[in-house]
């Protein structure tokens, strides 16, 4: 069945290229400083003491940690806004390849940066992985798009984030005590991000050019042919070229749409404002801040060290599990409900989750249930709120609007991102297990905003949707 719909083993072959050089490397890197934590906390203490003769206190170890982990975010603005020029200048597959420095001089730095006595190594590291992460981001689902055949490009599509969240899962397993998560040994967990770019290095130099940019952007037919015939193991790609070449074609006669037009444009601004808080409403809901320290969110309820990794591993393959079910269900159930249905499961949580924390002096039993509703809460997140706002962004503008928007949307996410990691924890311990209210109230404040303002884009062509938003801005006067 595969093999009629245009699977064939070279095609595979760039997939998993792709999947395992560079969306495996944007999980890992999203869930490795998770698990040592405590560890890599207690370093900047002795680094600290051993330099100045004084120990840091609890505030200011939080807020180096912190920037440790929001650091990352910063590097993925950079390298997301560099995607355009990358993938136009190299090419998506020379991109992705020049990209890999930037994972080697993060695993450098990550690598020697405890034995150096370097906390800003540790920092710079964070940065330029982040770059990478942010660039791999644009560039990977972009060649894989455009290398699939269309009866496939759905399920290649998707590949991408299937492979960040199992890579989350893989960062957690590799951070267990009885493997990388030691004193002596978690500069190597950190380090382990070269892997993935060892493996692409020698995987993705054997497969060609993405076609479509060969075509459309070079102008060089007879190599996107070539490439073409590569992909799909067959010189009979006559078809496929002519195909290609109709939307070189169709793409000449409609302009693209500049940032600033989306900006003032009132057609084109109500689904930018629906795209942008949709990507808060991920951010904001609360889940990098429980993925980034879901560790000491389970110590603190109580567990020992060991459960809570435990509890954090358990928490990863929910996520896995559920993405795969969203992937499922988000053509038959919708997107607005899909998306509804998350947010309002995580809203629930989230009060029962400050509750257990108020509570824990009842009981064992109590943290019991707070790592329950933790691992609800990610799936919580995994129905909706974590795949809807990237398919939402495709679905509400039309292709040439389309890019500008995704950048815009991608930007914000990253943004959004760095301030939920540079805060959390220094809210956290402001207002201890108070901490998830503030996610409730921000969720009650998206899932308003979700009801009033979200058009259910399932079954609905680009066509009818846009020409929706356009009766919104001059129909009745009213705007977002
Ligand atoms: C730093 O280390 C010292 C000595 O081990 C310890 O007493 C102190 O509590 C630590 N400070 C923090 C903020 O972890």
């Amino acid at each position: 069945m595969f093999v009629s719909l245009g699977l064939n083993t070279r095609l595979l072959f760039a997939v998993a290229a792709v999947a395992l050089g560079s969306a495996f490397q944007h999980g890992y890197n999203l869930g490795v400083i998770n698990a040592p934590t405590e560890l890599i906390g207690d370093w900047l203490n002795s680094t600290s003491y051993n330099r100045t003769g004084e120990y840091l206190t609890e505030t200011s170890k939080t807020m180096i940690f912190s920037l440790v982990a929001s650091i990352y975010c910063v590097g993925g603005i950079f390298g997301g806004l560099s995607t355009g020029f990358f993938s136009e200048r190299f090419g998506r597959k020379g991109g992705l390849l020049i990209n890999n420095i930037f994972a080697f001089i993060a695993a450098i730095l990550f690598g020697f940066c405890k034995m150096a006595g370097s906390y800003e190594m540790i920092i710079a590291g964070r940065f330029f992985i982040g770059i990478n992460n942010g660039l791999n981001a644009g560039l990977a689902p972009m060649y894989l798009s455009e290398i699939a055949p269309t009866s496939l490009r759905g399920a290649i599509g998707t590949v991408y984030q299937l492979a960040v969240t199992i890579s989350i899962l893989f960062s957690q397993i590799m951070g267990l005590d009885s493997i990388l998560g030691t004193e002596s040994l978690w500069p190597i967990l950190l380090a382990l991000t070269a892997g993935p770019a060892v493996l692409q290095l020698f995987t993705l130099p054997i497969c060609p050019e993405s076609p479509k940019h060969l075509l459309i952007n070079k102008g060089k037919q007879i190599e996107a042919q070539r490439a073409l015939s590569w992909l799909r193991d067959t010189s009979n790609v006559h078809d496929e070229m002519e195909e290609m070449r109709n939307e070189a074609e169709a793409q000449k006669l409609v302009p693209a749409v500049s940032v600033r037009e989306i900006l003032t444009n009132p057609t084109l601004r109500i689904p930018l404002v629906i795209a942008v808080m949709m990507m808060l409403a991920q951010q904001f809901s609360g889940i990098n801040a429980v993925i980034f320290f879901s560790t000491s969110i389970f110590e603190s309820a109580g567990l020992d060290a060991t459960a809570s990794l435990n509890a954090t591993i358990a928490m990863g393959a929910m996520n896995v599990a559920m993405t795969i079910v969203s992937l499922v269900m988000v053509e038959r159930a919708g997107r607005k409900t899909l998306m509804l249905t998350g947010l309002g499961g995580m809203l629930g949580v989230c009060l029962l989750l400050t509750l257990c924390l108020a509570l824990q002096h009842l009981g064992t039993w109590i943290s019991y249930l707070s790592i329950i509703l933790v691992i609800l809460f990610v799936v919580m997140f995994a129905t909706g709120p974590g795949s809807i706002p990237w398919f939402l962004v495709n679905e509400i503008f039309a292709s040439n609007a389309r890019p500008t928007a995704a950048s815009i949307a991608v930007g914000v996410n990253w943004i959004a991102a760095f301030f939920v990691g540079l805060l959390f924890l220094p809210i956290a311990q402001a207002l201890g297990p108070y901490v998830f209210l503030v996610f409730v109230v921000l969720l009650a404040g998206f899932i308003v905003f979700t009801i009033k303002k979200v058009p259910e884009t399932k079954g609905r062509s680009i066509d009818e949707i846009t020409a929706m938003f356009k009766q919104q801005a001059y129909g009745n006067g009213n705007s977002v």
